[in-house]
């Protein structure tokens, strides 16, 4: 039986026959990379302002219209990707009585995180297990909430004994383990009788324990994911049959799309980012030029400091690190400025790949709840704050049917 919804689907559907809008390296291309299949898109990119492109990206919908006349599917995209707040505020709301000192040491927007995590999940009178618990500071309040035993599973030895200490000083029943998650031993921390959490844990961490609690046939799991491109193979694994039957093939480039949020960048932290780009791509002109070849060659990341000296100076540093002689007598300015016209455009590409980032998403959580469907589970998908509080905000919660 295939557990995929409807949805999924279309997802599905529409990101594979528009592929060519988003599934490559704008960094890689030069020019942009619609320029012969659809100019008047180009024409309509290279008229954006800076101040329309960061209008876009703060709003997907005028975006997804503004597309339309060349991606007729970009509205159903947009709509595709829209979630409900799984965010009961008539239970537990802000006002509930945590006990004094129970979020000293979490940060404020992490405290946020998990009293919203916690306001959307059922209280089911199941131990809990928190996979890659960090300091374990969403057990403490699920622990607190739930009135019952938590049990930590976490692979830093330092973040372990700082959430011991957290839980010994408030009493509550809290057990950290030590240990890997991939570890095959650490299954054994995987029950029937028990509500598994994890709270952003990366890529394939959230994925084995979904695998776990489906082959031991736990009673529930709760997770939001993150960083979906932190898996061991080298393409995504669709772990839903309709995921295995897509024509998308994932590679980890793509899997950063998802996570690929401007909004919430500063105007320093963007004028830093245009600044490095823009070296970057200067370089990538010139080293093309004097290989002889026309391909991006990867320079590694580089200290903020170095880009201060200028770019003659990371001209220097690049070469070195790619073992690539420069000549003498090099016009600086003239690379720079190609790579201040690549920046710009890459920025346009990015833009209109920006239209994909939440149904990419959308089709990686809609292929881990098939999943979950397929293996006997009720599944509910919604999101648990809003993104200012953090940009993945979207929850899976899975209850065995024969609960
Ligand atoms: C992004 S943090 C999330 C921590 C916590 N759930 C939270 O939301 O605050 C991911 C955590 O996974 C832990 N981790 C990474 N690899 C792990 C592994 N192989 N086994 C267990 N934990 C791991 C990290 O040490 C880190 O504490």
């Amino acid at each position: 039986m295939t557990g995929n919804s409807p949805r999924f689907c279309r997802l599905d559907k529409l990101l594979t026959d528009n592929r060519a809008f988003w599934q490559f390296m704008p960094f890689a291309s030069p020019e942009l990379v619609w320029q012969h299949s659809h100019p008047a898109l180009c024409e309509w990119l290279d008229g954006l302002s800076d101040a329309a492109i960061a209008e876009y990206l703060q709003d997907g919908e005028s975006l997804a219209q503004a597309l339309s006349p060349w991606l007729p599917d970009a509205p159903e995209l947009y709509h595709l990707s829209q979630l409900e707040s799984l965010v009961d505020l008539t239970d537990c709301g802000p006002e509930f009585a945590w006990p004094k000192g129970l979020e000293v040491g979490i940060p404020g927007r992490k405290w946020q995180q998990i009293t919203a995590f916690n306001q959307a999940i059922p209280m089911l009178k199941l131990p809990l297990l928190e996979w890659c618990a960090g300091k374990g500071h969403l057990g403490r309040v699920l622990a607190v909430r739930h009135q019952m035993p938590v049990v930590s599973l976490e692979w830093q030895q330092a973040l372990c004994e700082d959430g011991e200490i957290a839980a010994r000083r408030l009493q509550l029943p809290i057990r950290f383990v030590h240990a890997d998650a991939f570890d095959p031993a650490s299954a054994a921390h995987v029950v029937a009788e028990q509500h598994a959490v994890a709270l952003h844990a990366c890529g394939d961490l959230h994925v084995s324990l979904l695998q776990q609690v489906a082959a031991r046939q736990g009673k529930a799991v709760t997770i939001s994911p993150c960083c979906y491109h932190l898996i061991r193979a080298p393409h995504y694994q669709p772990l839903s049959q309709a995921g295995r039957e897509s024509q998308l093939q994932l590679s980890k480039h793509d899997l950063r799309l998802p996570l690929q949020e401007t909004v919430t960048a500063g105007q320093r932290v963007r004028r830093q980012r245009r600044a490095e780009v823009s070296f970057r791509l200067g370089f990538d002109s010139l080293q093309r030029h004097l290989r002889g070849s026309d391909s991006y060659l990867p320079v590694p990341n580089v200290q903020k400091a170095q880009l201060n000296e200028g770019f003659a100076s990371f001209c220097r540093w690049a070469a070195e690190k790619k073992q690539l002689e420069l000549p003498a007598a090099i016009d600086f300015e003239h690379w720079l400025h190609l790579g201040e016209q690549r920046f710009a455009r890459v920025e346009r590409m990015e833009l209109v790949r920006q239209l994909f980032r939440r149904p990419l998403e959308m089709w990686l959580i809609e292929d881990r709840a098939g999943f979950l469907a397929e293996a006997g589970y009720q599944v509910t998908v919604g999101t648990f704050c809003d993104k200012p509080v953090t940009p993945r905000n979207i929850l899976i919660h899975a209850e065995r049917k024969d609960n």
